[in-house]
C-alpha cells in the first residue's frame, strides 16, 4: 500500500491544481449512469469541486488509517447515506471508473500501474461508505 499511496499522491498533486480535471470528472461521471445526473440536478458545481477536491485527500487519508481521514469520511459517508442523499452501493462503481478515466487523461504519467493504486488506495474508503450506507 505504501508505494501505492505515493504513487496517487503524486498523481493527485498534478491532476488537481488543473480545475479542468474536476470538470472533465463531473462531465463524464455525470454521464456515467441515467441514474446519476438527477441526483445533481441542484448542485451548485464551482463549490462541488472544492468539496471534491477535500474528499479526495480524506480518501486517501483514510486509506493511510489516520483519524482525521476516517473522521472526516465517516460525516461525508453520512451525507450519502439512505437516511441522506441515498446513494445506492452499486453506484460507487461508476464514480471510480469515471475518476480513472478524468485521471488519465490529466495525469501525464498515466499508466496501468497508476490506475491499480488509485483503485487500490480508493478501495477502502469507498467500501466504508458503503458500510455506512
Ligand atoms: C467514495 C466516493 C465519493 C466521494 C469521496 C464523494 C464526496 C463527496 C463530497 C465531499 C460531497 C460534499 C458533501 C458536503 O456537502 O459537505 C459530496 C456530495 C454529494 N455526492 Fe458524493 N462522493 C462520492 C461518491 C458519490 C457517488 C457514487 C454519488 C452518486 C452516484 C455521489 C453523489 C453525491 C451527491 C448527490 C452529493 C450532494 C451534491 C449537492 O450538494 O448537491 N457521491 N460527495
Amino acid at each position: 500500500m505504501q508505494e501505492q499511496l505515493q504513487k496517487v499522491t503524486e498523481s493527485f498533486g498534478q491532476v488537481s491544481i488543473n480545475p479542468e480535471f474536476f470538470n472533465s470528472f463531473y462531465e463524464i461521471f455525470l454521464n456515467s449512469s441515467p441514474e446519476i445526473k438527477p441526483l445533481f440536478s441542484q448542485t451548485d458545481f464551482d463549490k462541488q469541486k472544492k468539496l471534491l477536491k477535500k474528499g479526495i485527500s480524506y480518501m486517501i487519508l483514510f486509506a493511510k488509517e489516520t483519524l482525521a481521514g476516517k473522521q472526516a469520511l465517516e460525516a461525508i459517508a453520512k451525507i450519502h447515506d439512505r437516511e441522506h442523499k441515498n446513494i445506492k452501493p452499486e453506484l460507487y462503481a461508476f464514480w471510480i471508473d469515471s475518476l480513472c478515466k478524468a485521471l488519465s487523461q490529466y495525469d501525464r504519467n498515466w499508466d496501468e500501474n497508476t490506475e491499480k493504486a488509485w483503485r487500490d488506495v480508493m478501495e477502502p474508503g469507498i467500501k466504508y461508505f458503503v458500510a455506512l450506507y
